[in-house]
């Protein structure tokens, strides 16, 4: 068989579509849909798909579709996978030879993978568990209906990162597909396909397109609308990204919702819906306590999601990650363990004029409680940390520093990694608030070395009541618990209680099991789009929405840090900020009014309450134009 190249080393894509068509015809019976065809014609000049236009309130070429998802089929995975293929970590080699894809001799029994030894689960019981409900069959927002590939291997629970769940197990369409066009004798080498993940990212996405994102380029109708200079193109498909989220297709009095209340909670995903919805169908139990399978399908959902919150914060160990309630639990624990353990009379506590109350109030009652001082950083006039006054408010006394690494209220990103060496060469404990930086940038808690970094599930895409506290490790095994009760404790008699060490030692009575998965799906899908990538669009679309709000007259934006995120707080001349957020409301578009839980920052500003819209990924430009022309039109009302 052969296949044509153009020579701008690309496929031909009607010859790939072809070839993916005769795959597609390979497969068993249950395994096929709609055939592949093309949704964008290729731009010879550019190598890339041409955008597709859609009509923004300024018919800019910002809003456009890069790329419309190929409908994907039923199913190209469910294949054999070897034995082999299963390592001793029960991880799947895909290098390994003898895994097959789709191998289309196969019966569907023979496809499944050999199960590993685990917490007693036999392969009849899932194989029933299969017929019975579809396991592992999943509807994916982006792909379609989606077979989870390898089946449904079962593995010891309580161990970290394995792949037992359709949800792990989801392997990217293109990946597949180019593995069968080899096995298939295609002589397709270097080529990417059109819609390939750049390499930097390790699990392909469709969003992106390799070259755009290499090679951004300058986007000078933006750049001529803001006067901002430097504004390039989204390195992904946002249009794509937003139809993942289906709350993003309601109507709010009549007109299509623009979700701009980020910083207060983010929306979700239908990938962590689905996820907490396979949760209560198929694994709901308590966890860690019971010698039956569905308690083992939930402890591994919920070890397994602790492992990716361990590596989507890059933290040393998942011993050092506490679920919890969110980031005001996660700073209270801290408070009444840790502080109440080791503070003393005449101690002092450092803390921003940024902090949201959850960073100020249980501080205070420890000092109430203790005689402790608390002592504030300034900000300047943009809203940013004085570093120099920090440095001045640094002494012996000081044993605990404790700041946010964004201000929900002015979206400043505070200069972290200088403020905890500081706070250490200080000889203080240090802990960051990150309710406001990780859904906005990649945040490594081993390079900042934070002793505590907190933040909130339902910040990052993920589920309310469910939260993080991470912690080093040895200092969490040096705390005592702050609640008793079961799962937390090795042995209890009526004198004595030995506890467990981190994270079961914190985590007292049955938690907040289903949530922690959803929020590891979350965390999956910020993942697979890239931390980079998303700071990286949210600061085009920040310095966008910026250029053009600050233009509107009688418009006074309180946050002018260089270095911020998401948040655009502002005051309008003559009208109460909730005059302003109900106008916005009347066009659909969510904001907060108010104090936003920070009122001694806004008072630094001489204000009580601010107008706060604040972006996400899933925001467009064309959201800011509805915005700006909202409050352009109520000024001129
Ligand atoms: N802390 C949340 C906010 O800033 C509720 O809106």
């Amino acid at each position: 068989m052969s296949t044509n190249i153009n020579h701008d080393n690309l496929p031909d894509l009607q010859e790939l579509e072809k070839l993916a068509n005769q795959f597609f015809k390979t497969l068993p019976g249950d395994t096929i849909s709609q055939p592949v065809t093309q949704q964008a014609p290729l731009d010879p000049a550019s190598n890339f798909l041409q955008p597709e236009r859609v009509t923004g309130s300024y018919g800019d070429p910002r809003e456009v579709r890069l790329f419309e998802h190929t409908p994907q089929p039923a199913s190209v995975a469910g294949g054999g996978i070897s034995p082999s293929a299963i390592n001793q970590n029960n991880a799947v080699n895909l290098k390994d030879p003898q895994t097959s894809f789709a191998d289309p001799g196969l019966t569907s029994s023979q496809k499944q993978p050999s199960y590993t030894s685990g917490a007693g689960v036999s392969p009849s019981a899932i194989q029933s568990a299969k017929s019975e409900v579809g396991y592992p069959y999943i509807e994916d927002a982006r792909t379609g209906p989606y077979s989870g590939g390898f089946g449904a291997e079962k593995l010891p629970f309580a161990t970290e990162g394995l792949l037992h769940l359709p949800y792990q197990q989801e392997q990217p369409f293109e990946v597949e597909l180019q593995k069968v066009l080899q096995a298939i004798s295609v002589p397709i080498q270097s080529p990417q396909l059109p819609f390939s993940a750049p390499s930097s990212f390790d699990e392909s996405s469709f969003y992106f397109l390799k070259e755009r994102f290499q090679l951004p380029s300058v986007n000078q109708s933006a750049e001529r609308k803001t006067g901002v200079s430097g504004l390039i193109a989204p390195p992904f498909d946002v249009n794509a990204v937003k139809r993942d989220f289906p709350i993003l297709q309601e109507q709010v009095n009549g007109k299509p919702l623009i979700w701009l209340d980020n910083a207060a909670t983010t929306q979700k995903p239908k990938q962590v819906i689905d996820r907490i919805s396979y949760f209560y169908e198929h694994e709901n139990s308590n966890i860690h306590r019971a010698a039956h399978e569905l308690a083992a399908r939930a402890t591994d959902a919920y070890e397994g999601a602790r492992k990716k919150v361990k590596d989507f914060l890059n933290a040393g160990s998942t011993n050092e990650i506490i679920f919890v309630r969110g980031a005001t639990e996660a700073i209270n624990l801290v408070a009444k363990s840790w502080g109440e353990q080791n503070l003393q009379a005449g101690d002092e506590i450092i803390v921003s004029h940024l902090e949201h109350h959850a960073n100020i109030v249980p501080w205070q009652q420890l000092a109430a409680k203790k005689g402790l001082k608390i002592k504030v950083m300034p900000v300047d006039d943009d809203g940013q940390i004085i570093l120099d006054e920090y440095t001045k408010l640094l002494g012996p006394r000081t044993k605990l520093v404790s700041f946010t690494q964004v201000s929900n209220a002015l979206g400043t990103v505070t200069p972290a990694h200088q403020i905890v060496r500081l706070g250490h060469l200080a000889g203080a404990k240090v802990l960051v608030d990150g309710a406001q930086s990780v859904s906005h940038m990649p945040v490594d808690v081993q390079a900042l070395d934070a002793d505590w970094f907190v933040f909130s599930g339902h910040k990052v895409f993920g589920p309310t009541g469910i939260g993080v506290l991470y912690g080093k490790e040895d200092l969490l095994n040096e705390t005592q618990p702050w609640q008793g009760g079961g799962n937390m404790i090795v042995d209890v008699t009526f004198e004595h209680t030995q506890y467990h060490n981190a994270p079961g030692r914190f985590e007292a009575g049955t938690g907040n099991i289903a949530d922690a998965v959803g929020l590891g799906a979350a965390i999956d899908y910020v993942t697979r789009l890239g931390m980079g990538a998303i700071a990286q669009y949210e600061h085009y679309l920040l310095e966008y929405a910026t250029g053009l709000i600050k233009g509107v007259p009688g418009l006074r934006l309180i946050g002018t840090a260089p270095d911020k995120a998401s948040v655009l707080s502002f005051v309008l001349d003559g009208y109460k900020t909730e005059e302003v957020g109900s106008a916005l409301n009347q066009e659909g578009i969510a904001v907060r009014s108010g104090h936003h839980c920070a009122q001694p920052i806004l008072r630094r500003f001489g204000l009580e309450s601010t107008v706060r819209p604040s972006l996400a990924f899933y925001n467009t430009c064309a959201d800011i134009d509805t915005l700006v022309d909202t409050l352009y039109r109520l000024k001129n009302s």
